[in-house]
């Protein structure tokens, strides 16, 4: 069992796609109330663990413990109810839908009324859907898109979607977060701003986040812990100051210029 203040541990996890060994006897450790930052060259497993945790994909060994649970084969949907929320590498967003109403489909997921209930518009309905707006206005506000939340997602500028994207994650109320690239596509001053917003994420709404990300800048200057993959194998885990000194994550790196 993990000690109490950590938030998900991953133990010796395996992930096989065909021949590749998109993972391989991994172990990642995020301690409650930390932003940790998992790292590596395209193509290294990043995505794929951050599946395995939100239980996208199913590992061929290994476990998966989650908010002091071994969830290794609890359904995603029942992490996401514990309180596992993640984003896309890929922006995510309803085009067609307005931003609150994009929002309003993350405070969805703990709603206390059926299928009937939304057929009959009953009371309860009615009730459940006052909370999920104001649940997704306070969570606009957080991200800064508070004066922009009538407008169909689509006229939002990329940036402003990945903010959109975040105040979904939000607004379901996660304990752990999973972000995965949140800066990809974003200038310097988004990117900035975006590093100031996941520091209050933690600080402020106390969510511990696990983030993946190329921008190693963004990365050194947030994280509290960083764990390195390559290949599918952990080569280097610990504080972002001996990451970024550690010869065996800059040959990893160098490696990628070269090819
Ligand atoms: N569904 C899948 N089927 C087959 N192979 C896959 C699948 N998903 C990932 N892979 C392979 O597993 C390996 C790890 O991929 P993954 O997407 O996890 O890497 P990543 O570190 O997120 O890369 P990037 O930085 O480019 O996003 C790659 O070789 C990839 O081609
Ligand atoms: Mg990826």
């Amino acid at each position: 069992m993990s000690p109490d203040n950590v938030a998900l541990h991953c133990r010796n996890l395996s992930v096989r796609f065909g021949g590749v060994m998109a993972l391989c006897d991994v172990d990642f450790r995020v301690v409650q109330g930390t932003i940790t930052a998992l790292i590596g060259p395209n193509g290294a497993g990043k995505t794929t663990l951050l599946n395995v945790v939100s239980g996208l994909v199913e590992c061929c060994s290994g476990t998966v413990g989650l908010l002091g649970q071994d969830m290794t084969r609890v359904p995603a949907w029942a992490r996401a109810q514990a309180g596992v929320v993640r984003t896309f590498q890929n922006l995510e967003v309803f085009t067609t839908m307005s931003v609150l109403e994009n929002v309003m489909t993350g405070a969805h997921r703990d709603v206390r009324y059926g299928v009937l209930g939304a057929l009959f518009k009953t009371p309860r309905y009615f009730l459940e859907e006052r909370r999920c707006r104001a649940l997704a206005e306070e969570k606009l506000e957080f991200v800064g898109l508070f004066a922009e939340r009538s407008l169909p997602a689509w006229e939002l500028p990329y940036g402003r979607q990945r903010l959109l994207e975040l105040a979904r994650a939000l607004a379901a109320q996660p304990q752990i977060l999973l972000l995965d690239e949140p800066a990809a596509g974003l200038n310097t001053r988004e990117t900035q701003a975006l590093a100031g917003l996941i520091r209050r994420i933690r600080d402020e709404l106390n969510i511990t986040v696990a983030i993946v990300e190329h921008d190693m800048e963004l990365i050194m200057r947030i994280s509290d812990a960083v764990t390195v993959l390559h290949f599918g194998q952990v080569i280097a885990s610990g504080a972002p100051f001996e990451i970024q000194k550690n010869p065996e994550v800059i040959a990893a790196y160098l490696g990628e210029d070269a090819r």
